[in-house]
């Protein structure tokens, strides 16, 4: 895609002028799932983790096949707020810890502070995690009129609190806030607490704005080492069909997503906003199956986890739900998007103007047309691990040192058992909520239909090589792989198509040179320590001293 250079200002102003009286602008519902692995929706061919309500969004809007994030939490993040790859803000790699000084930089606008202009209410309910140590990097400085939800990367399910290993040892403290003050007050299962706030949200939004809502959940990300996997016991006892216990928890996380999906979904319909909002959901990145904050998530067929460039890491679950969405009957959008896309797409839903200097584009028309007119290229940098990755049309490559125990093939089969019969997916698409509330707006609602989708939105890789040495998960390697022919990126051509290897290398050394460094390694401010703070992760670094 090439910009031309306009006067951003008055091209955003103008814009914004000529909507100023539209009050049709549409509600915006962007639920983000955390570390939700591509297997692990029901709508990707699931038999296991069933997911009946978010799929339907899929099958009654569109699914976003081939959509990409940064491969972890803080840059992803970044990248949706801003527009911008990660690696451009100092935002790549390891993601920010919760004793560690770093944010997106202040000089950067987020796509709350653009919504703000055109009149949105904006609210954030849940994770935020691109940065914590001062008030100026807090959600409620950048955008959002509130936050409740926690600032740093994942919580406990039940007590809210993160540990975190300083140099004295290891600490822990709360890290869930109503806006600026610790909230502990709150009690309950943090993915219903989150549910709960929306959709009290919802109900008491201000009627005079067009509604934005980032609903960012804790859910399924791992908790602390000492108890990673949380769902309420009944809920784990009706996931026996799983083989695996930890895998049993982790639908059980799962089960309670799609839940608080449903209920947004009614909420909406109640306040007869679903003929005016766009429902997005998506996960951050991919599932981490094993090693630090593993979650026994699934990528499968897709090779890699979380943390890596491969597309386990960042081909991630995603869909769009708007009712000008009408695709006949593939679901799938065919064109590419990227996390960065989400900015200038969801500004352009809105009425907004065109942003200049990012590098997302705008993929709305294109989604609502359901053509696959999109971007070309997108690129995964991470100079903290020493990988970087480019995939420009059919061809990926990865080139540095990406992590060998995140960069296999076959993760996440031996996650696949199933005991007995698997429960019926028919008759969950026929009991879940959406089902009832789609089936009351008219959309038609064929659950024949419904199977043929999910086959065409299901990867098949055919049988992986039972050999992981086709797999190629040495360090500082140069891999090429044909997307588009072998997702499961099992066939590395790098030494048959050298030119092609050449013309990425390029490419990808432009974008290497554009970086604003990380510090390696990470720095954990002691300062930060809970026990200082009445045991609270609290920001601990007064801006108005240092800026
Ligand atoms: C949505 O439905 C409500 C209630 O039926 C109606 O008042 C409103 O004008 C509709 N909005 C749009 C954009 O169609
Ligand atoms: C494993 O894969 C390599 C590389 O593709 C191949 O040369 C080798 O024959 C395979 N080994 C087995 C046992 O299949
Ligand atoms: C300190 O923490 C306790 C909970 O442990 C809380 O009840 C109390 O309000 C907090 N004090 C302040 C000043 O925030």
């Amino acid at each position: 895609m090439v910009f031309k250079t306009f006067n951003v200002g008055l091209v955003w102003a103008i814009a914004a002028l000529i909507n100023a009286t539209n009050q049709q602008r549409p509600n915006i519902v962007l639920i983000i799932a955390d570390d939700l692995g591509w297997d692990d929706v029901s709508f990707h061919g699931s038999a296991q983790v069933l997911t009946p309500n978010i799929d339907l969004l899929a099958y009654s809007g569109a699914a976003l096949q081939r959509y990409y994030t940064h491969s972890q939490c803080s840059p992803s993040r970044a990248a949706m707020l801003t527009g911008k790859y990660a690696h451009r803000l100092g935002m790549q790699g390891h993601p920010i810890v919760v004793s560690e000084d770093r944010g997106i930089p202040l000089n950067e606008k987020l796509l709350p502070q653009y919504l703000k202009e055109l009149g949105y209410a904006t609210h954030l309910v849940g994770k935020w995690h691109v940065g914590h140590s001062r008030e100026a990097y807090l959600p409620t400085s950048r955008g959002f009129d509130s936050h409740f939800g926690h600032r740093s990367g994942f919580i406990d399910y039940y007590e809210y609190i993160i540990e975190e290993k300083l140099s004295t040892g290891k600490v822990a403290g709360l890290d869930l806030y109503r806006n600026l003050t610790p909230a502990w007050d709150v009690e309950g299962y943090i993915t219903d607490v989150y549910t709960h706030e929306a959709l009290k949200l919802i109900k008491y939004r201000d009627k005079n704005k067009p509604f934005f809502l980032q609903l960012a959940h804790s859910a399924p990300h791992s908790a602390n080492e000492g108890a990673p996997l949380q769902a309420p016991p009944e809920l784990v006892r009706a996931m026996r069909h799983v083989e695996l216990g930890e895998r049993r928890l982790y639908a059980a996380m799962v089960k309670k997503l799609d839940d608080s999906v449903s209920q947004v979904v009614e909420a909406l319909e109640q306040e007869e906003m679903l003929n005016n909002t766009v429902i997005v959901f998506i996960s951050d990145n991919g599932g981490m199956t094993e090693g630090f904050t593993r979650n026994w998530a699934s990528n499968w067929p897709l090779r890699g986890l979380k943390s890596s460039p491969f597309e386990g890491g960042i081909r991630a679950a995603g869909l769009i739900w708007f009712k000008d969405i009408h695709y006949a009957d593939d679901p799938t959008w065919k064109g590419r998007m990227h996390s960065v896309d989400w900015l200038p797409t969801l500004l352009k839903a809105a009425g907004g103007g065109k942003v200049e200097g990012i590098d997302g584009v705008n993929l709305w028309d294109s989604i609502l047309r359901g053509d696959s007119a999109s971007r070309y290229e997108h690129v995964e940098i991470d100079d903290y691990t020493g990988y970087a990755a480019i995939t420009l049309g059919k061809y990926k490559l990865i080139t540095g040192r990406t992590v060998p125990a995140h960069s296999k093939c076959k993760y996440g089969d031996e996650l696949r058992g199933v005991i007995g019969q698997p429960p019926s997916y028919e008759t969950a698409l026929e009991n879940s909520v959406v089902y009832a509330v789609l089936k009351r707006t008219g959309k038609p609602l064929d659950v024949e239909w419904m199977m043929k989708k999910r086959l065409l939105l299901t990867i098949d890789c055919g049988d992986v090589p039972g050999n992981q040495s086709s797999c190629g998960t040495e360090e500082d390697k140069v891999s090429l792989f044909n997307i588009d022919e072998d997702p499961c990126e099992r066939r590395d051509l790098s030494k048959i198509l050298p030119e092609v290897v050449q013309q990425l290398h390029r490419r990808i050394t432009e974008e290497w040179d554009k970086r604003v460094p990380r510090i390696v390694p990470m720095v954990r401010d002691p300062k930060s320590k809970p026990s200082l703070h009445n045991y609270t992760w609290t920001t601990w670094i007064d801006d108005t001293l240092s800026n």
